[in-house]
């Protein structure tokens, strides 16, 4: 199917915020997760994928994994929160959920890029 990238900020927040204070985002800013575990950005996408690239800072030495549809997928240290990196994922559906599963909540997340 078709790829395309879809902004945190545009998505559905459940206990996060979009903000800009960090360069190097794309689009208007990025989602920053309430530092809580269970805090999540959810993206309702046109049609169903196999395969994204979530584009994250994480600032801190620590990882901040995530549920991803179900895939616990680690988000290591950037070494700063204006450096950002991508992880990528095997999913399926069109509805993708990045759940937090630490205390510590999720990166700073950019954007979600469907991969075709
Ligand atoms: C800092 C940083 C935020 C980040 C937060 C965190 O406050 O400025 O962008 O989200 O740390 O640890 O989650």
């Amino acid at each position: 199917g078709p790829g395309g990238r879809f902004e945190a900020e545009n998505a559905t927040i459940s206990q996060g915020v979009a903000e800009s204070n960090h360069a190097g985002f794309s689009g208007t800013g990025f989602v920053n997760y309430n530092n809580v575990s269970g805090s999540y950005v959810e993206w309702a996408l046109p049609s169903a994928a196999s395969s994204i690239t979530i584009r994250y800072a994480n600032g801190t030495t620590t990882n901040r994994p995530m549920n991803v549809n179900g895939a616990l997928v680690d988000f290591p240290g950037t070494g700063s929160w204006t450096t950002w990196a991508t992880r990528t994922v095997a999913v399926s559906g069109s509805i993708i959920r990045a759940t937090a599963t630490t205390s510590a909540g999720g990166p700073n997340v950019d954007y979600l890029e469907v991969n075709s």
